[in-house]
This record gives C-alpha cells, sequence and structure tokens, in this order.
C-alpha cells in the first residue's frame, strides 16, 4: 500500500536500533522495558524517525504527552529562549515570573469558578502524591478512596492508589496504608467485573459500598481517574460521580480529579471533568502541560491549597523555569489554536472508521473513546468476553512493522489505546488508521 507519512525501510528492529538494543540491556535494569523496539533520532509533529531511517505515525504522543505536536515551533523557540536565561534556581530559593504565569493559567482554566491556587512539581506520581498530602492537610483526616483499574502513578503512594497489581506492585510491597479501592464504576465488559446497573448509584449506595471498607469518617479524599487511560479507555460513570459528589459534600470528603492523562483538549473538552459537570476540590495535571518537558500541578480551591504550613511542601525542581516556558507555550498553542475542538473531530474520525471492525470480526469487541482518547478492545469472542492480550500484542507488532505507533492498555492489556497529537493532519490520521485497520485484518 502506498503511504505519504509512514516508511519502514528495514526489518523493525532495524540495525543501528539492535546494536544500542543490545547495549541497553547491559547498561539499564530489565525491568524499564520499551514496547516499540525502536530508538528515536528525530520527532516532528506527529511522526517518529528512527536511527535506521525509519518513519512511524505516532498514536502514542510519548503516553499522551505530545498533544501539541512533537517538537512545536512555539514551545522549543520558549525552551531555547529560557534555556539561553537560566535554567534553575529553585522556585523555593529565588523567584522567577514564569512559575507564577503558569500557576494563573490553571487557575484559569481548571474547571469550575472557584478562586484556586496552583502548586508545580515534576511528574505526575509526584503530583499525586502532594494532591494526598494536601487533601489530608485540609480535612485532618487520613484514608484516600481510590478506584479499581485506576492508574496513578508508580511511587510508593502512587502504585498503592493505583487499581492493578500486577505489574505495578508485584514484590514492592509493603503498600502505604490507608489507601482503600471501591470497584470501578463504567461500562466495561465481563473481565472487569463491574457493576452496571446504574440506576441503583445514589448516597445510600455509595454508604453501602463503604460499610465493608473504610468508616466514611475517615476519609480524606475520594480519587478518579475520569477516562482510564491505562485501565482501558473506559469513562467513569456519571450517575455514580453524581451519588460521589453528593456523598463526598455530605461528609467533608473532597474529590480529586487524576486528569494527568485526559487533560489539555485529549477528551474534547480543555479538562475531562467539563463533561462531568462537577468542580473537584483538586485536580492534577502534567503530561500535556509542557509539550514534552517534565512538569506536573496541583491545581485545587485556594482555601484547600492554602492549608498547608509554610514549606510543607516543596521540592529542588518545582515548577523548573525550562518546563515552566515550555508550559506557557504550550497551553496558549492549546488554547489559541482550540485543540479541544480538533480532538473531537480526531475521535470522530477514529471510531466511525474502527467500528467496521466491531461488525466485521468476532474478536473485536468494542471501540470507545472521548474526543481522541480512544481504545480497541479485543477478546476471544463476542459470547464470553474472555479478553484477548495475544491478539492486541500481535496487532501493535504488525502496527509498528508498518510504520504506526499504538500503545496497549486494559485490565488484560487487550485494548490498543490510540492518544495521536491533537496536531495530527487529517491525511496522517487516515493513512494510520488505514495501518491499524489493515493490522486486525491480518491477524
Ligand atoms: C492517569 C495517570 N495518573 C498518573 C500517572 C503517572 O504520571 P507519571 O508517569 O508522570 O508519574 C499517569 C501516567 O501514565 C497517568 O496516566
Amino acid at each position: 500500500m502506498k503511504r505519504q507519512f509512514a516508511k519502514i525501510i528495514t526489518s523493525i528492529p532495524g540495525p543501528m536500533s539492535q546494536k544500542l538494543m543490545e547495549r541497553k540491556s547491559h547498561a539499564v535494569p530489565n525491568g524499564a522495558i520499551t514496547n516499540i523496539p525502536v530508538f528515536i533520532k528525530k520527532a516532528e509533529n506527529f511522526l517518529l524517525k528512527d536511527v535506521d531511517g525509519n518513519v512511524f505515525i505516532d498514536f502514542g504522543s510519548g503516553i499522551g504527552v505530545m498533544n501539541v505536536g512533537h517538537a512545536n515551533e512555539m514551545v522549543v523557540e520558549s525552551i531555547t529562549a529560557q534555556a539561553q536565561k537560566f535554567t534553575h534556581t529553585c522556585f523555593h530559593m529565588a523567584m522567577y515570573e514564569s512559575y507564577i504565569e503558569v500557576a494563573e493559567r490553571l487557575n484559569k482554566y481548571a474547571p469550575g469558578s472557584s478562586p484556586k491556587k496552583t502548586y508545580l512539581v515534576n511528574s505526575g506520581a509526584e503530583a499525586i502524591e502532594n494532591a494526598v498530602k494536601i487533601a489530608r492537610r485540609f480535612t485532618g483526616k487520613s484514608a484516600i478512596v481510590a478506584f479499581e483499574h485506576a492508574f496513578h502513578g508508580r511511587t510508593l503512594l502512587g502504585l498503592t492508589l493505583t487499581g492493578k497489581v500486577s505489574p505495578y506492585r508485584e514484590g514492592f510491597g509493603p503498600m502505604a496504608p490507608e489507601v482503600y479501592h471501591l470497584p470501578f464504576p463504567g461500562k466495561a465488559r465481563k473481565p472487569m467485573n463491574v457493576d452496571t446497573n446504574p440506576m441503583q448509584y445514589n448516597a445510600d449506595f455509595i454508604t453501602e459500598q463503604l460499610k465493608t471498607v473504610v468508616p466514611t469518617s475517615s476519609i480524606a479524599a475520594f480519587i478518579i481517574e475520569p477516562v482510564l487511560g491505562e485501565g482501558g479507555i473506559l469513562p467513569f460513570d456519571k450517575t455514580y460521580l453524581n451519588a460521589l459528589v453528593e456523598f463526598a459534600r455530605a461528609n467533608n470528603i473532597l474529590l480529586i480529579a487524576d486528569e494527568i492523562q485526559t487533560g489539555w483538549g485529549r477528551t474534547g473538552h480543555l479538562f475531562a471533568m467539563e463533561h462531568f459537570d462537577h468542580e473537584p476540590d483538586i485536580l492534577v495535571s502534567a503530561k500535556s502541560i509542557a509539550g514534552g518537558m517534565p512538569l506536573s500541578a496541583v491545581v485545587g480551591k485556594a482555601e484547600i491549597m492554602d492549608s498547608v504550613q509554610p514549606a510543607g511542601i516543596g521540592s529542588t525542581y518545582s515548577g523548573n523555569p525550562v518546563a515552566c516556558a515550555a508550559a506557557i507555550a504550550s497551553i496558549d498553542f492549546i488554547v489559541e489554536n482550540d485543540l479541544p475542538k480538533k480532538a473531537n473531530h480526531i475521535g470522530n474520525v477514529t471510531r466511525e472508521r474502527l467500528n467496521q471492525l466491531v461488525e466485521k470480526y468476532e474478536f473485536v469487541s468494542e471501540v470507545r473513546g472521548l474526543g481522541a482518547m480512544n481504545g480497541v478492545e479485543f477478546v476471544v469472542d463476542k459470547v464470553g468476553y474472555k479478553p484477548a492480550p495475544d491478539s492486541a500484542k500481535r496487532i501493535q507488532k504488525i502496527c509498528y512493522e508498518n510504520g504506526l505507533i499504538v500503545l496497549k492498555a486494559g485490565s488484560h492489556s487487550h485494548v490498543m489505546r490510540m492518544l495521536p497529537p491533537l496536531t495530527i493532519s487529517e491525511a496522517a490520521l487516515n493513512e494510520g488508521l488505514d495501518i491499524f485497520i489493515s493490522a486486525v485484518e491480518n491477524l
């Protein structure tokens, strides 16, 4: 098939990537795996070019980070200009304006009308840790209730909050105390074993659920991913969230929204919580906030954020100036170019084209998503809905061998996850979908 963008000229991995993989095996621990066995030399908007000259269409965005596209001109200029001035002072020692500019943008764009304040750190997991500390400080309570199948990071508290055991928690115990899980409330297939009757969702239902889990009086916060990313592209049930918010408000419990993957236009709104019409007390942002630079944020209602004692939160690299410069350019690019609207278009094209696979193949059970956050679920057959991780793995391989990078997700790694840059062209989007469809046809 003639391709305009993807160009595969060697077997994958090519000889140069193979040599580097050999070096990696000696220098880097085995636990740090890589799904796509190539080394990248250059990236441009929606394309990744490897060291052997192969070119891939990127439907992964470095796990949802490159919403503004690789090497975005505005972001690169902003980073370069800042790097030439200074790269670090530590905001807690000597301050700089760009930190304030990022915080002001987050306070303005985070959903809900309450006055807000923002604290910056480095990674998603670090921001989650801080959100939990702040929620505990404000409420004076310690328990945090998360949901099965959610992903909240790999630090000890992050992986304790994460609702999936293997591979994240294996051998790393004991887990952090005072973290509890409830079943994920969303439309999901049998293997996820969730309750699918939304009619019964109300505050009493939450009370019943918690009876065997943790005393209501000790809960500081509920933490949710509005759409499961790693868990398989499943939106949180709206009726359940209404009940959860009602329950939380009645019991002085905070709602923390983990928008690390769903934020910055990905789901068709600037933040996914806008689909649910609830203002979280604390919102956690990372990934696409800074066009590929490591930066994360905790945005919360001002009174909550101000409840922490001076120096109670801090970090050497909290809001690094180069990362802040990238964030200012990235956020402005997302807003000025209305990337949420583009995400909706990408989603419509993706779901419309891929739904034909569900009609045609017994092993493709569902195409689902919000905006440009989409997943294709593979099962053994549609009668038992037994997950088929081997099919997903093979599809991923056929895709990269033909010039498309897609990610795996889901309770059994049986879902292909698509998170292309929101700047992807119509032609590249369709070429990527062609490659994916042909991979499924050739499974
Ligand atoms: C929803 C969610 N929360 C938290 C994290 C952890 O972020 P980081 O890998 O930057 O620590 C991720 C990363 O994939 C994520 O998708």
